[in-house]
C-alpha cells in the first residue's frame, strides 16, 4: 500500500493527540540530587521520599536519590534544575541565597534562639512566603524548609575570645551571608565543600571549620581539633526544590501529590534535628576537647555590622526578625 503525504501527516496528528489527552507527563522516575553523604538526615528523608511516592502514585512515578555531589555541587545542581536536566534537589538555603540574595535573611546571627525556635520560623508564613519568588529569580520551585540544625565552631588549639579567631582560616558553606560574618569578626573565611572538610582540618589546611552537631559527631570533625565552640550563631536551612520546567509539565494531580509529600519529608528534618541535636551535642561533651557555650556577646560588634549589610541586600530582613520575635 502506498502511504501519501498527506496520510502521514494525519496519523502524525492523531498520535500527537493520543499524547495530549493522555496528559502531560505519564509515568516517570524523578531524579533527586543532594551534596549530603548517605547516612546523612536529609539523605535518609529524601529516600523516605521516593518509597511514600512510589507507594501513592501507585508504583507510576518513583525517585531516584543522588546524594554525596553524584550529580555535581549545589550551584551545578541549581544549574541543571533550571534547564531541567536536573528534576528535584534537596539543597541549603545558603546555595539558594548566592542566586538570590532575599534569602540570606534566614542567616542573621541569632535569629533563632535555639533548635526548636529554628523550626518554628522556618515553618511560618512569612519564611514560606519567601519561596514565591523562586520560579521567577532561579528556575525552581520550593515546597518547603527543612534545616540541618544551628551553627558551631570547631578549632585548633584553644579559644577564649572572639580574638583568637581574629586571622585564622575558618572553612566556611561557599556563600555571601557566611563570608560577610565571618569577615566582621576578623577571620579569613575559607569557603570549601563539605567533603574537603575532614582532611583540609586534619592537614592545617584551615584552622576552624564552621559546621553543624550532627556532622561534627557522625564525620568526627572533631578528631583533628581542640576546642569545640558550641555558638547556635546561626541557622542553616534546607530548601526542598523542584525544576521549575519540570513542574509546568506535570498534571495538576501530580503538582499536588508531589509538593505535598516532599514538603512533608522536607519538614521532617526539623523535627528529626529537634530531637536528635541534643543527643549529638551530648556525645561531643564526651569526645575529649575542650567545649564551650558561647552566646551572641562573643561575636560583639560582628553581630551589628552584619546586620547593616543585610538589612540592603535583604529585604526580608526585618519581617522575619519580627516573625522570630513573635515565635519567642
Ligand atoms: C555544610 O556545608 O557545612 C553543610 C552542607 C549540607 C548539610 C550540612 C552541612
Amino acid at each position: 500500500m502506498k502511504i501519501t503525504l498527506k496520510d502521514f501527516t494525519r496519523a502524525t496528528l492523531a498520535a500527537g493527540a493520543l499524547i495530549l489527552a493522555a496528559g502531560p507527563l505519564a509515568a516517570k522516575e524523578f531524579r533527586l540530587g543532594l551534596i549530603t553523604p548517605p547516612p546523612h538526615v536529609w539523605t535518609k528523608a529524601a529516600e523516605a521520599f521516593g518509597a511514600e511516592l512510589a507507594e501513592k502514585s501507585g508504583g507510576e512515578h518513583s525517585v531516584a536519590v543522588f546524594p554525596a555531589r553524584q550529580l555535581g555541587n549545589e550551584a551545578e545542581m541549581l544549574q541543571q534544575l533550571q534547564t531541567g536536566a536536573l528534576d528535584m534537589a534537596f539543597m541549603t538555603v545558603a546555595e539558594v541565597s548566592n542566586r538570590v540574595p532575599d534569602m540570606g535573611a534566614f542567616y542573621a546571627p541569632y535569629l533563632a534562639q535555639d533548635i526548636g525556635h529554628a523550626a518554628a520560623i522556618l515553618r511560618s508564613d512569612t519564611a514560606r512566603g519567601m519561596l514565591e519568588t523562586l520560579p521567577q529569580e532561579a528556575g525552581v520551585v520550593g515546597v518547603g524548609f527543612g534545616s540541618a540544625g544551628l551553627r558551631q565552631i570547631v578549632s585548633r588549639g584553644e579559644v577564649d575570645s572572639v580574638e583568637d579567631l581574629a586571622g585564622k582560616k575558618i572553612r566556611i558553606t561557599p556563600f555571601d551571608a557566611n563570608l560577610d560574618f565571618y569577615n566582621a569578626i576578623g577571620a579569613a573565611p575559607t569557603p570549601m565543600p563539605l567533603p574537603a572538610v575532614y582532611d583540609a582540618l586534619a592537614n592545617g589546611q584551615v584552622d576552624a571549620i564552621d559546621m553543624d552537631v550532627e556532622l561534627i559527631d557522625v564525620l568526627k570533625y572533631y578528631e583533628h581539633a581542640d576546642t569545640i565552640l558550641f555558638s547556635n550563631h546561626m541557622m542553616f536551612p534546607m530548601v526542598g526544590l523542584i525544576s521549575a520546567r519540570v513542574y509546568a509539565g506535570l498534571s495538576d494531580e501530580d503538582k499536588a501529590m508531589i509538593t505535598e509529600l516532599m514538603a512533608k519529608h522536607v519538614d521532617s528534618t526539623l523535627d528529626t534535628y529537634t530531637e536528635k541535636e541534643p543527643v549529638w551535642t551530648e556525645n561531643l561533651m564526651g569526645v575529649g576537647k575542650t567545649t564551650k557555650e558561647v552566646g551572641p556577646e562573643f561575636f560583639g560588634d560582628a553581630i551589628g555590622e552584619w546586620e547593616a549589610t543585610w538589612a540592603e541586600k535583604a529585604p526580608s530582613l526585618p519581617a522575619l526578625r519580627a516573625t522570630a520575635e513573635e515565635l519567642k
